[in-house]
C-alpha cells in the first residue's frame, strides 16, 4: 500500500483543528469577475483559445476524455508541465493576482498550479445518469486543492454544485483510503445518510460569461453535468508548494 503521509497528515491536523474549536474557517467557494485580475485583452485571447478547441471537437478531431467520456479537454491529463508554452491558459494560472487572491482567502501556502485545460462538455440528454465526477464526491487529491473555472459564456445552474458544510473531514474517518491514499471519496451509504443531512445546503450557481468560480475542492461537490447548453470553459488546480 502506497501510504500518502501528506493526505493523512493533513486529514489528521484538519480533524484536530475541528474537534478543538480553533480551525479557521475558510470559504469552500468565491465568485470573481474577469475584470477582478484578468485584462479584456488576456481574457479575450483565452476566449479565442477555448474557441478553437471547440471548433475542433465539433470537427471530430478531438475524442472525448477515456475516463470521463462527458468531457472534452484540450489537454487531457491537464499537467501544469505538459502545456504547450505559448498556451495563454499558462499566463492565466500564474497571473500573480490570482495567485494571491488564492492565498488570502483559502490560506493555501505557496499556491502552485497543479493541472489546467480547456473543456468542452456537451449537454447531455434529459434524465441521463451521473458518473464519475458528475456524481458527489471529493477530489481525490489528498492535500487541499483549489480549482478556478473560467465560462466563456451565461451558465446556467446545472453547473458545478458544492455542499459547504461537507469537508472530507466530516466524511473521512482517519483510516481510510482517502486519508492514507489519498484516493477520491464517493460516499458509502454510511456518508450517503451524512449527505442527506445536508440538502438545504446545497449551492448551485448561475454564472455570468467571464465568471470565475474558485472552489475549494476538499468541500464535497458534483459538475460536468449540463443539461441546458453545452459548456465551455477552463480550469486551473492549485496544489500548496510546501
Ligand atoms: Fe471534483
Amino acid at each position: 500500500m502506497r501510504i500518502n503521509t501528506r493526505a493523512f497528515l493533513d486529514i489528521f491536523l484538519e480533524k484536530l483543528k475541528f474537534k478543538f474549536g480553533f480551525k479557521k474557517n475558510t470559504p469552500s467557494h468565491i465568485i470573481l469577475k474577469t475584470n477582478d485580475f484578468l485584462s479584456k485583452k488576456d481574457y479575450l485571447i483565452l476566449k479565442e483559445t477555448a474557441e478553437k478547441f471547440k471548433k475542433k471537437c465539433h470537427g471530430g478531431n478531438i475524442e472525448a476524455n477515456n475516463t470521463k467520456n462527458f468531457v472534452y479537454s484540450k489537454y487531457k491529463k491537464g499537467k501544469i508541465d505538459e502545456i504547450e508554452k505559448n498556451d495563454p491558459i499558462l499566463k492565466f494560472a500564474y497571473s500573480k493576482k490570482l495567485l494571491e487572491i488564492i492565498h488570502k482567502n483559502f490560506r493555501i501556502e505557496n499556491p502552485q498550479p497543479h493541472r489546467a485545460s480547456y473543456w468542452w462538455i456537451p449537454a447531455v440528454k434529459l434524465n441521463t445518469k451521473r458518473e464519475m465526477s458528475q456524481l458527489w464526491h471529493i477530489d481525490p487529491e489528498g492535500v487541499k486543492v483549489v480549482k478556478v473555472f473560467l465560462y466563456f459564456h451565461d451558465v446556467s445552474d446545472s453547473c458545478m454544485q458544492i455542499i459547504p458544510t461537507l469537508r472530507r473531514s466530516s466524511l473521512c474517518s482517519l483510516i481510510s483510503r482517502h486519508a492514507i491514499d489519498g484516493y477520491g471519496v464517493y460516499p458509502d451509504l454510511k456518508q450517503r445518510k451524512i449527505i442527506d443531512k445536508h440538502q438545504e445546503n446545497i449551492e448551485s450557481f448561475n454564472l455570468k460569461e467571464g465568471t470565475f468560480l474558485i472552489a475549494d475542492t476538499s468541500h464535497l461537490h458534483r459538475g460536468g453535468y449540463s443539461f441546458k447548453e453545452n459548456r465551455l470553459s477552463c480550469y486551473v488546480s492549485y496544489k500548496p508548494n510546501r
